[in-house]
């Protein structure tokens, strides 16, 4: 979704505010802009990417100690150049991310009294209801402030002003975001995400919602948005110092951040078990989670795309380890489904960015509702983990690529140790139903090396994606028990990447109408490890191979009949345990990595998506 960088301070700020905004890229964005002065703004936007605006930049060099920057990810109005922000009206010039709800009121009451807005955004109408009051004499902190009491909706917005150059206004209500203020770079930083601005500084305060800020090239002071700004208005935020590494930001080589962060799984195992494990006893260290795990009768887990396939494969770990109820829901669907939630009821977010909205507005749902909450979350100072009552952390680092892998992986190992948790924890203990694999730190250790024994198969998955990438029908994954909604995630990001048709089924469920598309245009990716489902996956493959359907089969290694009955066949040392789900993971992702890339995608950007959905 759009992304936001501002800057104020000593130096010239639009390389400031380039580099920023391509830190953001991964959001999503179809257009973009920057504008910059010294006492006035001048703006530079484009459709598409931000090498349009440097290109524009090449012929007419823009110049400023005190700027905004953004990339348009479009809601209200087409990807063009008039529609993208900065938006100016009158002396005020600003940015906006989010949706201003009540935009059709609006608009028409601000025609009535006689503005004319240039673009179809809802975005631009703030700045004729800031330049309203301007005329009415407030000063501009005031007209920004109360502008904004008058939207609808979640959304943050920044200001600037030709009039008060020294000075960036922002609010921050729904969508992300940080300000920071950097010696180095003498001056203060605004933006939708702490990766824009790390090179500066890593000290960086995350916004609350309704919060308001103003940014000068000393500091920036926080206020609260219902209050005009006085002695009486100033919050204090604490601020957080972030332990990334700006090569986490980098390619570091790859030709894709996507297949960086793939390569990149061992390591965040490992990293998310040292976080999280307490290495002598292999105990997690969840103590925040005992009073709730005490309580429990059931646990409704809620999470979107990805995030949600790594909340089904929980359900498995948590109702079979922990003998815990689960229910897992998808965030846009939670809320409106009425849940039964009760004061005994574990509400679990899991969500990469922290910052999906759907998945937010569940939980203040839960919250409200009564639930105990808790979250499996990769950013620390989001508005999920600062919400939710008690946050798991992965160690993934950023994931920038907008297919989502390594966060993946790492929620699963987070939802083991949370099941290995939960089975220990008194109240189960004393229901005396502990039946379940062990979960001991030998099993969490082997996990990056059964997860890198995967990435070295790279080169003869990249084979099996030439020899199928024409598959006229699509794909269908199929997987079976736990692998389900592996197969699901591997069809996810099919279609995320290479813009194929593909679905994910259990293999059990395909008679049931899926076969009528199978015939020798479609391939058919099965995951069928030598477990105890594995003769049921095998009579399902019976029946595809029949009508003709072309099989990529992920097994264990050595399988003879899986050779023989398959195309194309990737063996790896799978265990009958829950590492099956990590080591099964590997190919599909590669899988869709390798046919996005002969298919010529942007991987790292696919067209239309959005790497943090912060609207609904
Ligand atoms: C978007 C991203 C997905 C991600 C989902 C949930 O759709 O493109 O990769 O899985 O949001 O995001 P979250 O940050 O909540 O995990």
């Amino acid at each position: 979704m759009c992304g936001i960088m501002g800057y104020v301070g000593k130096n010239d700020c639009v390389g400031f505010l380039i580099n920023g905004l391509k830190r953001l890229e991964y959001r999503g964005y179809d257009s973009s802009g920057v504008a910059a002065g010294n006492s006035s703004f001048t703006i530079v936007k484009s459709e598409g990417k931000i090498e349009n605006i440097e290109r524009i930049l090449e012929t007419k060099p823009l110049k400023g100690t005190i700027g905004i920057g953004h990339t348009r990810w479009a809601t209200h109005g087409k990807p063009n150049s008039v529609n993208a922000h900065p938006h100016r009206t009158g002396s005020t010039v600003l940015v906006h991310n989010g949706i201003i709800e009540n935009y059709e009121p609006l608009r028409a009451e601000l025609i009535e009294k006689g503005y004319q807005p240039v673009s179809e955004t809802d975005s631009e109408l703030f700045g004729h209801l800031v330049e309203e009051r301007l005329k009415q004499g407030h000063a501009f902190e005031e007209a920004v402030r109360t502008a904004f009491l008058r939207l609808e909706g979640s959304c943050s917005i920044v200001v600037v002003n030709d009039k008060f150059p020294d000075r960036i206004v922002a609010v921050k209500n729904g969508t992300p975001m940080v300000v920071a203020h950097s010696a180095s770079s003498g001056g203060s930083f605004v933006a939708s995400d702490a990766q824009a601005i790390i090179e500066h500084t890593r000290d960086v305060t995350f916004l609350e919602n309704e919060d308001f800020v103003v940014c000068t090239k000393e500091g920036f002071s926080v206020h609260s948005l219902k209050k005009p700004l006085g002695p009486g208005s100033v919050i204090k935020r604490d601020s957080t110092v972030l332990d990334w590494e700006l090569t986490s930001l980098d390619k570091a080589g790859y030709p894709h951040y996507m297949l960086k962060e793939i390569h990149e799984q061992p390591r965040a195992i490992l990293d998310t078990l040292d976080n999280l494990v307490e290495r002598e006893t292999a105990i997690p260290r969840m103590e925040g989670l005992r009073a709730i795990l005490q309580n429990v009768r059931k646990v409704q887990v809620v999470a979107c795309g990805t995030a949600w396939h790594a909340g089904l494969v929980g359900k498995y770990i948590l109702e079979q380890i922990a003998r815990l109820p689960v229910e897992v829901d998808l965030a846009s669907e939670y809320r409106y489904r009425e849940p039964i939630v009760g004061p005994d009821t574990l509400f679990l977010a899991i969500t990469q960015s922290g910052e999906t909205a759907d998945t937010l507005a569940a939980l203040r749902e839960a919250k409200r509702q009564g639930a105990m909450t808790a979250a499996i979350c990769n950013v620390r100072g989001s508005s999920i983990a600062r919400e939710a009552g008690f946050t798991m952390f992965t160690a993934a680092g950023p994931e920038i690529g907008v297919a989502s892998t390594k966060a993946f992986t790492t929620q699963i190992l987070v939802l083991m140790m949370l099941g290995q948790y939960a089975a220990h924890s008194k109240h189960i203990e004393e229901r005396g139903s502990i039946d379940h694999p062990k979960l001991d730190l030998h099993f969490f250790l082997k996990l990056p090396h059964l997860i890198q024994g995967a990435l070295d198969t790279e080169k003869k998955i990249a084979a099996i994606a030439k020899r199928c990438i024409d598959s006229p029908r699509g794909f269908f994954f199929l997987g079976r028990g736990r692998l389900y909604p592996i197969a699901l995630e591997g069809a996810l990001k099919m279609k995320e990447i290479s813009y194929i048709h593909a679905e994910g089924y259990p293999a059990g469920e395909m008679k049931h109408g899926p076969i009528a598309m199978v015939d020798a245009g479609m391939t058919i990716v099965v995951l069928a490890p030598r477990d105890g489902l594995f003769d049921k996956t095998i009579s399902n493959l019976q029946e595809v191979k029949a009508r003709g359907g072309r099989i990529v089969a992920v097994g264990s290694r050595g399988d003879d009949q899986l050779f023989k009955l398959a195309d194309e066949f990737l063996e790896y040392d799978f265990a009958d345990d829950f590492s099956d789900v990590l080591v099964a993971t590997i190919p599909l992702q590669l899988l869709a990595y390798h046919t996005a890339v002969l298919r010529g995608t942007d991987v790292d950007k696919p067209r239309n998506l959005a790497k943090s959905v912060t609207v609904e």
